[in-house]
């Protein structure tokens, strides 16, 4: 079976992305709460709070596109069962997109923290993509979608243990 790359809120910024994906000629899917509206590519709605809807959507779309192969994920807390659903799934590579306080210094632990969801999972390789921001001009700014999904792009092609998309450094020019 051709290989199957599964997204987990790819309908947002992430979008972008996903049609790149698409455009790679394996299988993809999309889990979101409205995956299912997103046209072109295999949508399985559920919402990554309710960890039995997630597994059963996930196991759906093993079921119809083989084992995952890479994933992307982007869950915007990593305090929920879902990740570890993923992790235990993913038989490749698992790119988590993580936003910018993961690059707090004051916290200087959550880049691992993150990382250990694929603990004792050895056919899951964590990469992890952090959102910073930009200074253009003196003026600090976040991302703008197309540089996030272009940025993750990247990543994804690459296959870095760590990307850094725009910066986080000084953390004190932040937005
Ligand atoms: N550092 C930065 O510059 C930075 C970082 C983060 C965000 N942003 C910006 O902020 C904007 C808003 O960000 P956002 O976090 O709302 O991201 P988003 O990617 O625009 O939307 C969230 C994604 O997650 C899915 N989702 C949300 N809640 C879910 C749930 N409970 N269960 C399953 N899927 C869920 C959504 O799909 P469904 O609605 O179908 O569930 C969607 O695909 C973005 O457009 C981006 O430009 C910037």
């Amino acid at each position: 079976m051709a290989a199957h790359t599964l997204v987990v809120g790819g309908t947002g910024m992430l979008s972008e992305l996903c049609e790149a994906l698409a455009g790679d000629g394996g299988r993809l899917s999309l889990l979101s709460r409205h995956a299912s509206r997103a046209a072109g590519t295999d949508g399985f709605d559920c919402d990554y709070h309710d960890g039995v809807a997630f597994a059963a959507a996930l196991d759906a779309a093993i079921a119809r596109s083989g084992p995952i192969d890479r994933a992307v994920a982007w869950f915007h807390t990593l305090k929920i069962e879902a990740p570890r659903l993923l992790a235990a799934r993913v038989e490749g590579a698992m790119f988590q997109v993580l936003g910018s306080a993961v690059a707090d210094p004051a916290h200087p632990e959550r880049l691992e923290t993150a990382r250990r969801v694929a603990e004792g999972l050895p056919r899951c390789a964590v990469r992890q993509i952090v959102l910073g921001f930009r200074v253009e001009a003196g003026r600090a700014r976040w991302l703008t979608n197309a540089e996030i999904s272009q940025g993750a792009l990247e990543a994804i092609r690459s296959d870095r243990p760590l990307t850094v998309i725009g910066q986080t450094e000084p953390w004190s020019a932040r937005p």
